[in-house]
């Protein structure tokens, strides 16, 4: 399902006249209209009738307001079930397109043509889709599989430092859940440029879609695929909250620091293992300043999150680089000492 564009885009064309739909609808934002759409249709060889559909960028507008003017705009174009869409953006777009298509007329068929390096290596790949409602995250959605994703890493050039290092925090996940190879590979990595992270993308969105196969309705192991997201979700959303966010992979950095010390008080991996893994995140993310969050708000937010009130969480917890186990019980006491542990780090 993943194809890796050569310099013409020859996998997009091939795959336009096999699938013949009866027209493409390419939904941007403004920046992926600025900087992504000249080299995609510079490239895209077709007789197929296109319309081009613009968004603001953001994660504001990833909500259901925005889905209803895109389906008042797909049946003013008098869209018909054979009709494909493009998300070619980062992963609000992927998310909002992949919803409005698998929503249209009960489902038409998308490509995601992802743009960031987080929506390459994790939010085009899975078949999840959602919007936010009410500041709940991805609260309503679809399981939907895009028809391919297209990727070429070229559209990174333009992409601004802190969100190809957001994407990075992904991408060492992937490594400490499942390959300890990868990562050795990006560690290796001396400073973090779209050139030197490109070779290891598609060893990323394999690690992902492998988990992914193996457990599509996130019964068992795609559970793995949340290590370091239990404490980063609560952090990214205390840092919104005060009017100051961080981007979701600065969250997820300091989320997998303080689970690799769970890990580590759980017994579950060596404390040189855990030191390495802490050592290496720091090196490439900013420390986050926490101290002024409470423990209490914190531990409030991750009940919530997992909607369990029986003082008692579950956890993905690394067992070594390249591995990693799920539903492991955590006590909120040891929460809180992760948090005063990654307080101290700084
Ligand atoms: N469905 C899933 O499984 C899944 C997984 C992870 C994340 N997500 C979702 O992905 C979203 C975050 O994705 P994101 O980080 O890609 O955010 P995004 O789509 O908001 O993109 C980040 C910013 O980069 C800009 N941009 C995109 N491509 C660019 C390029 N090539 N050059 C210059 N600027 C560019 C965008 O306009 C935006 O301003 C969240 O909504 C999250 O919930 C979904
Ligand atoms: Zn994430």
């Amino acid at each position: 399902m993943i194809s890796f564009l050569d310099k013409d885009f020859s996998q997009l064309n091939h795959f336009l006249n096999t699938a013949k739909p009866s027209k493409l609808l390419i939904l941007v934002d403004e920046n992926t209209h600025e900087h992504c759409l000249p080299l995609f249709l510079g490239n895209m060889e077709t007789d197929i009738p296109f319309e081009i559909i613009e968004i603001e960028p953001g994660e504001e507008l990833k909500n259901i307001a925005t889905a209803t003017q895109l389906w008042e705009i797909l049946s003013e174009f008098e869209t018909d079930r054979k009709a494909l869409m493009i998300n070619l953006g980062g992963g609000v777009i992927t998310d909002l397109g992949g919803f409005v298509s698998s929503t249209y007329k009960r489902g038409i068929r998308f490509v995601n043509v992802p743009t960031t390096l987080l929506a390459m290596v994790d939010a085009s790949i899975g078949g999840k889709t959602g919007i936010d409602h009410q500041f709940l995250k991805n609260i309503v959605g679809t399981f939907a599989h895009a028809e391919k994703v297209l990727v070429s890493t070229d559209f990174l050039k333009t992409l601004p430092f802190e969100e190809l290092r957001s994407g990075f925090a992904e991408m060492l996940k992937h490594g400490l859940i499942a390959d300890e190879k990868h990562w050795n590979d990006l560690i290796s990595i001396d400073d973090l440029t779209a050139d030197h992270i490109a070779p290891y993308i598609e060893q990323s969105m394999k690690i992902k879609e492998n988990v992914v196969e193996k457990d599509f309705k996130e019964q068992n192991v795609r559970k793995t695929l949340n290590f370091g997201h239990t404490i980063g979700h609560a952090f990214e959303s205390l840092f919104l909250e005060n009017n100051a966010p961080v981007l979701h992979g600065e969250a997820v950095a300091a989320g997998m620091i303080c689970e690799t010390y769970l890990s580590l008080t759980e017994g579950l991996v060596a404390e040189k293992t855990a030191q390495t893994v802490i050592k290496n995140i720091q090196r490439f993310f900013p420390h986050l300043s926490v101290d002024h969050f409470k423990a209490e708000d914190i531990l409030a937010l991750i009940f919530n999150d997992k909607k369990n009130t029986h003082g008692q969480l579950n956890f993905s917890l690394i067992t070594n680089i390249g591995s990693c186990t799920f539903d492991h019980p955590i006590a909120a006491e040891s929460i809180v000492s992760a948090l005063e542990f990654y307080k101290k780090l700084k």
